[in-house]
This record gives structure tokens, C-alpha cells and sequence, in this order.
């Protein structure tokens, strides 16, 4: 029987490269998409199935896990983000910012994972969450985007908070993954790496890491990093 896996966020970007390169790799794929309508790319994939979700709406997570009931996932991937304007700092972000950037990119993703926990496999089943280098503490600061650093950083903290809260005999790995600097959508043309390079090197690590349990924090790559 093929593995499994739910992608959340796939209609374009990362979650799209990811979507394509996991059913190239024989996987039966779970895409959700904010709209349905605007995923023609998505849809003309085989072995996906397509589910509407918004990650902020905690009520579509709480339905979509109704109907995912009884299924067995491989992997929980969690990839929806937004990066909010690029200029937005401590100084000039307003409240609607904030709590949209932080909401998006923090919050809901492990509200998600806990109401979705029952469906992934206890022993060998992994989940990633999509950080950032950015969101690293030691590393981050300088790099720029520092709102949206802080709320990947926020996003470690909260997975970190997830995994110390999983039953001690679970064997379950939480991957924390930069995808390193993508051209995407969000990380524009200049981004040295493309979006299949680096999907295939995140989908690489998620299949080593199924089984080892723990958490941790690493690239595309498999390079730690720093918290
Ligand atoms: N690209 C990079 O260099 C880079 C580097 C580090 C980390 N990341 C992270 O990687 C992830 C994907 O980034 P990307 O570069 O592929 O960005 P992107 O091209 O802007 O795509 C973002 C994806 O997230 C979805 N999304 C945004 N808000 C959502 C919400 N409220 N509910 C459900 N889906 C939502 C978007 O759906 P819609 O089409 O409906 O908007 C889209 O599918 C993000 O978490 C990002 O922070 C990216």
C-alpha cells in the first residue's frame, strides 16, 4: 500500500513543488487549497485529493478532520505561510499585522497539528512544520523581514511546546524545516535555489527522519540548525 500525506497549502509554491515531487514518488496526496478554483496546477496531478481549507479557520480544520477520519498519514506537512510586507518591524506594524502574521504562521499551524495528531501514524510518522532560518533566535536577527522572523520563531517555540505535550512512548519525528531561500511567490526571483530542488531535498529528510522520533530543527539539506 502507498504512504500517505496531507499537505496543508498547496496551491502554488513550495506546497504545489512538494504535492508534485511526493506523487512523482508514487504517494497518495492530500492538498488542501484556500480556493479550489485556483488550483488547475494542483488538479492535473494524479493520486491527489483535493480538500478547501483556510488554517485559520479553526472550524474548517475541526470539519476537514471529520472527513479525514479513519485515514492513516505518513506525513503531516504543514507548509501555509505568508510573510506579511517586507518591511514590517516592531516600529511600523499595526495591530491587524501582527496578529495576522502570528495567526497564520504560528498559531494555527499547531492548532492544526494537535487536532489532526490522531490521524498520523504513532510510530513512524513524521510531521513538518515549514520554519525559517529566519525564525532562528541566534541566527535570524540581520537577515531581515524581522516580524515575520519573530513569527517562525514563535512557530519553534509553540512545536516545541507540541512535542513536550506527545505521550512519552510516541515515536512519533517533528521536523521544524527551512526550506532554504526559494523563488516562490514569497521568496521572489532573486532566491538562488528552485522550488523542485528544494522540495526534493525537504521530502528526502522527512523519509530518513520517519521513526527516529524527537524534534528537531533542520534544512533541506538535513544541516541542523541553531535554535
Ligand atoms: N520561499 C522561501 O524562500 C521560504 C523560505 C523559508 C520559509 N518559507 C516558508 O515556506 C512556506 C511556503 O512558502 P512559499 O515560498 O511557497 O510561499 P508562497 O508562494 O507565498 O505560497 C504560500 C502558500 O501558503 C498558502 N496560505 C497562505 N495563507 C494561508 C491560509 N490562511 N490558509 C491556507 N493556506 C494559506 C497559500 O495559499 P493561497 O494560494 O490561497 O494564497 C500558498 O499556497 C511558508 O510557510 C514560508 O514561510 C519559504
Amino acid at each position: 500500500m502507498s504512504n500517505t500525506v496531507l499537505i496543508i497549502g498547496a496551491s502554488r509554491g513550495l506546497g504545489l513543488g512538494l504535492a508534485k515531487q511526493f506523487t512523482h514518488d508514487g504517494w497518495q496526496v492530500i492538498a488542501t487549497v484556500r480556493d479550489p478554483q485556483r488550483a488547475d496546477e494542483l488538479k492535473s496531478l494524479s493520486n491527489v485529493r483535493i480538500e478547501a481549507l483556510d488554517i485559520e479557520d479553526a472550524a474548517a480544520v475541526d470539519a476537514l478532520a471529520q472527513r479525514l477520519s479513519g485515514t492513516s498519514l505518513d506525513v503531516l506537512y504543514i507548509n501555509a505561510g505568508i510573510s506579511g510586507s517586507r518591511e514590517l518591524s516592531a516600529r511600523t506594524a499595526t495591530h491587524d499585522d501582527v496578529s495576522h502574521l502570528f495567526m497564520t504562521n504560528a498559531v494555527a499551524p499547531v492548532r492544526l497539528a494537535k487536532r489532526m495528531l490522531s490521524l498520523v501514524k504513532p510510530q513512524t510518522g513524521v510531521i513538518t512544520f515549514m520554519s525559517s532560518i529566519m525564525g532562528s533566535v541566534e541566527s535570524g536577527p540581520g537577515m531581515g523581514m524581522p516580524l515575520y522572523g519573530a513569527s517562525k520563531a514563535a512557530l519553534n517555540h509553540l512545536t516545541r511546546t507540541f512535542v513536550a505535550g506527545l505521550e512519552e512512548a510516541s515515536g512519533l519525528t517533528v521536523l521544524s524545516m527551512h526550506p532554504g531561500w526559494v523563488k516562490t511567490d514569497m521568496g521572489g526571483a532573486e532566491a538562488p535555489l528552485d522550488i523542485e530542488t528544494s522540495c526534493r531535498g525537504m521530502i528526502e529528510q522527512v523519509k530518513r527522519a520517519a521513526g527516529q522520533g524527537g524534534h528537531r530543527f533542520v534544512d533541506y539539506q538535513g544541516e541542523a540548525l541553531p535554535w
